[in-house]
């Protein structure tokens, strides 16, 4: 076990390379089991996440080699379609595996991904999405069987939310297909465009459409190819709460603030001075954040829920109220609790938390919730007076890189415990 000590009150300065994004890398690696051949993947983020996805594809029967940031995955001997619960529980995306693993066998048997620490996660759109292409889907006991009786021939997969993983299941089962299948209402994260390209390296013909539709045009084989995995947008936002948060000068580097656009506003809008250069983002902060008083979580290219909780944190010690309303998921406050024993100042009502911002938090002990959650403490804990231990990081360790040394070059006072 681990935790984080963390002395707050230090501006911070500098520039940092922004790590490459957990949430196209994942999809990309469940897509390496469509290509028989070796797919060679730039620019992935070194996370427990990303070890998770790894030890499913070992077991599936490919052979993984990382280098650094790279890694190479050969596909052309797979052995079986079966994911064992005990790495399903490991990581609670391992369900975009499914897609993948019937586009290639025909067949997939896995155990249905539990909730987590956001909410219940249901995955009725992606079984839905499925079964209305042909797939017949039967569950029993929490074990998902999933099986291609016939071709998928194409056809329209229309998802009553865009939800990110029904859309990417959707592409994977269909990148092996006959016929054009065409998604309505899919989702639009910078993600699935990742995807898409990497598929279409791969030799598949995916276009995604302005008005949120995907079409695949399925092929009869799939080709080696290399990519590089687009910046991790959620980093970025994680990093500019936490200059917000302590005050500082930062020049994030390697980011896409096209990935982000809708964002920035509500960075400027709490005082943060903004410079936008496309692939680097410089933040300035030298005061204490003004309000914001609507923000509201949305599918791309509204505000991402994954940056709900790290501004959360910047907006416990703003000059004012803030009122941020949760649409996404139905239980992404639960960092709300350790803030408040931070000092912050917040009521919740149902999925609306009310934040009466204070001058400053104070240091505390408290326990990380889950990724984002956890990352929020981080923020807190920077600003914060005294000394801030955050406990249980192994959530934080899912989608961070080395959080600690990324702050720490930034002249932040961090350091990374064994408990
Ligand atoms: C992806 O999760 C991301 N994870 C999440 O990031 C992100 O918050 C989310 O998309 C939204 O952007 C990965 O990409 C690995 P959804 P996903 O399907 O695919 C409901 C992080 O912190 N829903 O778009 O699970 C669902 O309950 C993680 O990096 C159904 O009802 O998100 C939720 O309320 C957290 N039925 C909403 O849709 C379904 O079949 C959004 O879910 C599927 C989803």
């Amino acid at each position: 076990m681990e935790k984080l000590v963390i002395c707050g009150g230090r501006r911070l300065s500098g520039e940092i390379d922004v790590q490459g994004a957990k949430n196209s890398a994942l999809p990309i690696l469940a897509a390496t089991v469509l290509i028989k051949g070796e797919s060679v993947i730039h620019n992935c983020p070194d996370l427990s996440d990303i070890d998770a996805a790894i030890k499913i594809l070992k077991h599936l029967g490919c052979k993984v080699k990382k280098e650094n940031n790279t890694l190479m995955v050969d596909s052309r001997e797979i052995s079986c379609y079966n994911i064992p619960d005990t790495l399903m529980r490991e990581m609670r995306s391992s369900i975009v595996f499914l897609g993948s693993v019937l586009g290639r066998m025909g067949k997939a048997v896995m155990s249905s991904p539990g909730g987590c620490d956001i909410g219940l996660r249901p995955i009725d759109l992606h079984l839905s999405s499925l079964r209305t292409l042909g797939i017949k889907v039967d569950e029993c006991h929490g074990t998902l069987i999933c099986t291609k009786e016939k071709p998928i021939v194409g056809g329209v997969v229309s998802l009553s939310f865009p939800s990110v993983g029904a859309t990417e299941n959707i592409m994977l089962a269909c990148a092996l297909s006959e016929g054009r299948t065409v998604i309505l209402n899919a989702a639009r994260e910078p993600e699935i465009k990742d995807l898409a390209d990497f598929l279409n390296s791969c030799g598949c013909n995916i276009e995604i459409g302005s008005h949120g539709t995907v079409a695949i045009s399925g092929v009869s084989e799939l080709h080696e190819c290399e990519h590089h995995v687009i910046s991790d947008r959620i980093a970025s936002l994680t990093f500019m709460s936490a200059v917000a948060a302590s005050g500082g000068d930062v020049i994030l580097k390697k980011t896409d603030t096209s990935s982000f656009m809708s964002v920035i506003p509500i960075f400027e809008q709490m005082g943060c001075e903004i410079n936008n250069r496309g692939s680097s983002l410089r933040i300035k902060m030298h005061k204490r954040p003004e309000a914001v008083l609507d923000i509201r979580t949305m599918p791309y290219p509204g505000f991402p829920t994954d940056a709900q909780a790290p501004v959360t944190a910047v907006l416990s010690i703003a000059k004012g109220t803030s009122v941020l309303v949760e649409n996404i998921f139905e239980n992404r406050f639960k960092h709300i609790p350790e803030l408040q024993r931070m000092g912050a100042k917040i009521k919740i009502e149902g999925k609306v938390a009310i934040i009466d911002g204070t001058a400053q938090l104070y240091g505390a002990k408290v326990i990380s919730p889950d990724l984002r959650g956890g990352a929020a403490l981080v923020v807190a804990g920077l600003s914060a007076a005294g000394t801030t231990v955050v406990e249980q990081i192994s959530h934080i360790d899912r989608g961070y890189e080395n959080i600690e040394k990324s702050l720490s070059a930034l002249g932040a006072d961090i350091k990374r415990v064994k408990v």
